[in-house]
């Protein structure tokens, strides 16, 4: 595991982290709330918003935190949350850009509106709440979180507009910095992770499918890593051996990459109901 996340950075810092009602979001504000930060939590769905905000409060009782219901595919819905968020706390110092949508499906054969969906929450949702929430973080000197995947780093078979939408955060969180002087902005390339019970990913047809992995890192891990990047303000962080062996190859030897992932092409991404891949 990476050096600890401490108290002395994290104490009174306001933390917006979207996709927080389950999964690796969810376990972000556990590592949080005991280290004094300020923690807002989003998602899209009231119910399970408050079933979260009300198991945080029972685990935290002295924890600061606000929740706001928002889809961030809806650019009024993103500044109503950052309203939220300064109404509530008064500024922002970071915020983790979590919420995503999971696909499986060929390039042929997955439907226009999966492909739409999928750019919308991984890449548009974190364009438009970035841009509201530029005021507030230009003027706290905060940090921008992108949350991607080691399918951010490269394509492969089965999930290309996942990969897209995951390498755009790249492109935005470089922009980002040339942009805002005074906002630092970094993307944690994660691995697999386990997934949370009522995950749900897309299918090429539009229908959902709920899956789990036998190997895979744990949520907490995987939250630890992605708050441990944002406190060291790194601007790139890759997850596990094979993460970082892939990013090294990638830069170095790409064609050698494409030999190995053409030959299991397919099988890493591959999905059937609760399939053991
Ligand atoms: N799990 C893995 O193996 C893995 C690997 C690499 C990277 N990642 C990335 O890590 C992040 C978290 O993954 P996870 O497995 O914890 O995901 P998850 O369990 O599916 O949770 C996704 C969260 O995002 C929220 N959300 C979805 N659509 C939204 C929208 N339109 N507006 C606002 N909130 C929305 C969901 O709540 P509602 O449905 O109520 O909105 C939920 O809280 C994602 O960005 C994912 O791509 C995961």
């Amino acid at each position: 595991m990476k050096s600890p996340l401490t108290a002395r950075f994290w104490h009174s810092r306001v933390v917006l982290i979207t996709g927080s009602s389950r999964g690796i979001g969810l376990q972000m504000a556990r590592c949080l709330l005991p280290l004094g930060a300020c923690v807002v939590i989003t998602a899209r769905q009231t119910e399970s918003l408050t079933e979260a905000e009300k198991r945080l409060r029972q685990e935290f009782p002295e924890g600061q935190m606000s929740f706001f219901a928002a889809d961030l595919t809806n650019p009024q819905e993103a500044a109503l949350l950052v309203a939220h968020t300064l109404e509530t706390w008064g500024h922002l110092n970071l915020l983790v850009h979590n919420a995503g949508l999971s696909m499986r499906g060929s390039v042929e054969q997955t439907v226009p509106e999966v492909v739409r969906q999928v750019i919308e929450v991984n890449f548009l949702a974190a364009y438009w709440l970035t841009r509201e929430a530029g005021a507030a973080l230009r003027a706290s000197g905060g940090h921008v979180e992108f949350v991607s995947s080691q399918a951010g780093l490269r394509g492969f078979a089965n999930v290309v507009p996942y990969s897209a939408a995951k390498m755009s955060l790249t492109a935005l969180s470089q922009g980002l910095r040339a942009e805002w002087k005074t906002v630092t902005a970094g993307v944690a390339y994660l691995g697999f992770v386990e997934n949370d019970p009522q995950k749900t990913l897309l299918q090429a047809d539009g229908s959902t499918t709920t899956y789990q992995r036998p190997w895979k890192m744990k949520q907490q891990e995987a939250a630890r890593f992605v708050l441990w990047a944002a406190q060291h303000k790194k601007k790139k962080a890759v997850s596990t051996f094979l993460g970082k062996l892939l990013a090294l190859l990638q830069a170095w030897l790409p064609d050698v990459v494409d030999w190995v992932i053409s030959r299991g092409a397919g099988r890493l991404h591959r999905v059937t109901k609760n399939a053991k891949i």
